[in-house]
C-alpha cells in the first residue's frame, strides 16, 4: 500500500480537486484506493458525492478512539472514502497533549494496508497537527500551486515543514513527490513567465503536467464527481490523467 498526500497550507488552491481527480483516476486503471478526507471542512466528502453533514465517524476516531478507519464506495469503481466532518476540528485539539501525537493517523492507516493498494489524503489549508500526521503517514507528499504562489518564497513555509518532518525523524523517507501548478491561465504571458521561473527556482521538483483553470471542475463539484469521472473525454479530465501518470512515476521511485 502506497500513501500520497496533498498539501499546502494556502487555501483554495486545488488540493481537494486534486486529492478527489488523482484518487479517481488511479481507481480507474483497477487499483484499490482509499480517499481519506483530512479536512474538517468536508470538501473532499462533498466532491465525492456524499452530505459531511450526515457525516458521523471520520479519521479522526480511528486516530483517536482505535476504531477501524470507517470507509464506503463511492460512485467510482474501485475508490472508497474515508470521510470527513466539523467533528475532525475536534482531533486537532485532542491530539495535542498526547505523546507520539504525530503518528496517529499513520498507525490508524495501518489497519487498511491489506484492504488497498492506493490511499491518498487530502489535507486542510493549514500545517496544523492533521497536516503533520498526514505528512507522517505518507510515502509521498504532491503539493499544488496557483500561478500567485509560484515562488520558493510562497512554498518557505511548507518546505520547512517537510525537512522538520524528515530530519526531526518523524519521516525521514518522506519524499517531495512534486509541485504542480493549479488554475494555470495558459493565454497570458505572464503566466507562463512566473511558471518558467519557478522552474527555474525550484528545478526537477516542478512537475510537467499542469491543471489548467476549467469550469468544467466547478459542474463536476457540484454533482459529486471528479470531473475525470464526470467528463472524461473533457480537457480538464485529461490533464489530470497525464497528471497522474507523473504522480505514479514519482511516487513509485
Ligand atoms: N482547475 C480548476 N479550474 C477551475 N476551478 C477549480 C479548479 N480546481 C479547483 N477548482 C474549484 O475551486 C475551488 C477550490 O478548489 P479546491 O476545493 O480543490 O481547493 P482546496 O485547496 O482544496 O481548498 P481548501 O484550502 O479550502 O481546502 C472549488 O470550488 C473547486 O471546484
Ligand atoms: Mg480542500
Amino acid at each position: 500500500m502506497r500513501i500520497i498526500a496533498i498539501a499546502q497550507q494556502k487555501g483554495g488552491v486545488g488540493k481537494t480537486t486534486s486529492t478527489a481527480n488523482i484518487a479517481a483516476a488511479i481507481a480507474l486503471r483497477g487499483q484499490r484506493v482509499l480517499a481519506v478526507d483530512a479536512d474538517p471542512q468536508g470538501s473532499l466528502t462533498l466532491a465525492l458525492g456524499f452530505d459531511p453533514n450526515e457525516v458521523e465517524v471520520t479519521i479522526g476516531d480511528a486516530m483517536l478512539s482505535g476504531l477501524p478507519v470507517p470507509t464506503q464506495p463511492t460512485q467510482v469503481p474501485g475508490l472508497d472514502l474515508c470521510p470527513a466532518s466539523r467533528l475532525l476540528a475536534d482531533t486537532e485539539f485532542l491530539l495535542v497533549p498526547k505523546t507520539g501525537r504525530e503518528r496517529f493517523m499513520a498507525r490508524a492507516l495501518e489497519e487498511v494496508r491489506g484492504d488497498y493498494d492506493w490511499v491518498v489524503i487530502d489535507s486542510p489549508p493549514s500545517l496544523g497537527l492533521i497536516t503533520i500526521n498526514a505528512l507522517v503517514a505518507a510515502q509521498a507528499l504532491f503539493v499544488p500551486v496557483t500561478p500567485a504562489l509560484l515562488s520558493a518564497a510562497g512554498l518557505r513555509d511548507l518546505l520547512q515543514t517537510i525537512e522538520e518532518v524528515r530530519l526531526g525523524g518523524l519521516n525521514p523517507k518522506l519524499l517531495l513527490g512534486g509541485i504542480f501548478v493549479t488554475f494555470a491561465d495558459q493565454r497570458t504571458i505572464a503566466a507562463k513567465r512566473t511558471e518558467g521561473e519557478l522552474r527555474e527556482d525550484l528545478g526537477e521538483l516542478v512537475m510537467n503536467s499542469t491543471i489548467s483553470r476549467r469550469i468544467a471542475h466547478e459542474y463536476a463539484a457540484q454533482a459529486g464527481l471528479p470531473v475525470i469521472m464526470a467528463e472524461p473525454n473533457s480537457t480538464a479530465a485529461q490533464e489530470y490523467r497525464a497528471l497522474v501518470e507523473e504522480v505514479l512515476q514519482r511516487a513509485n521511485k
